[in-house]
């Protein structure tokens, strides 16, 4: 299995404080965001990991990361030239991936915990996709899980009436299928190739599965949820919890 980590995209949302630096470059806790991802799939003994970023950037998370030795993992590096969505940017592993499973990690999301369960429960189902859930205060800020009582019946990317609490956290595990699946899906509204609309697909073929994470959880994209992700990792000296 091997690990692809997303760290392209602009950052608008935490403008000044993204105006000369990528928003994965930002301090959460003690260490700069993107070491979160890196440490969550070393954890998981995934060590084989891909890192996606804008041309803008790359120099500065390169000299932030190194060649991986620092974290016991190798790293390979792809530039996303333009911020086209989240499937856009996974489309570009496709080679790295070399048919072979794989953990996406958005490189702006914490978890408390480790995501090393789920990796195993993914691992025993053999075929398909699985997505993390969370229950959420404010779920018309991510994607939103409808589910009957074993499985998922619908996913709305930032509905404005969402029909249950439940996020799909930025965690997502595909077989080999998913690059096909990539290129049959189209743009959204916003431009963007959604990822939501990959594991849509995946839950149209009955193979997209789910479990619900432990602990706390940030998508550290705005300022107050940038707050609650430094919170949360210097509650753990940015270590995280088996
Ligand atoms: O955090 C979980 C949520 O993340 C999910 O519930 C949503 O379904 C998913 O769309 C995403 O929503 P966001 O609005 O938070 O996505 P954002 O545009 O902030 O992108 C999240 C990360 O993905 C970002 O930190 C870097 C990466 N990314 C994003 C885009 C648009 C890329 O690498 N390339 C891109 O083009």
């Amino acid at each position: 299995m091997k690990g692809i980590i997303l760290a392209g995209g602009q950052g608008t949302r935490l403008a000044p404080l993204t105006e000369v630096t990528n928003k994965h470059l930002l301090p959460v806790g003690k260490e700069p965001m993107i070491w979160h991802p890196v440490k969550q799939l070393v954890q998981a003994n995934i060590l084989d990991i891909l890192i996606i970023t804008s041309n803008t950037h790359m120099g500065d998370v390169v000299n932030s990361l190194g060649s991986g030795k620092r974290f016991g993992c190798e790293f390979t590096y792809r530039v996303q030239e333009n911020p086209k969505g989240i499937a856009d940017a996974l489309s570009l592993g496709e080679k790295f991936a070399q048919g072979q499973n794989i953990v996406v990690l958005l490189a702006d999301n914490i978890f408390e915990y480790s995501i090393r369960p789920h990796i195993g429960a993914f691992l025993e189902q053999e075929i398909g996709a699985r997505v993390l859930l969370k229950e959420v205060g404010d779920p018309d800020r991510f994607a939103v899980a409808a589910l009957d009582e074993k499985k998922i019946m619908e996913i709305e990317e930032k509905p404005t009436k969402p029909k249950t609490n439940y996020a799909v956290v930025g965690c997502y595990m595909y077989d080999s299928q998913v690059f096909e699946l990539i290129r049959k899906i189209n743009p959204s509204l916003r431009g963007e190739l959604e990822i939501t609309n990959v594991n849509e697909l995946y839950l149209k073929q009955g193979q997209l599965q789910f479990s619900f994470i432990k602990g706390r959880w940030a998508d550290a994209g705005t300022f107050d949820s940038l707050y609650e992700a430094n919170r949360i990792l210097l509650s753990t000296n940015n270590n995280i919890i088996e």
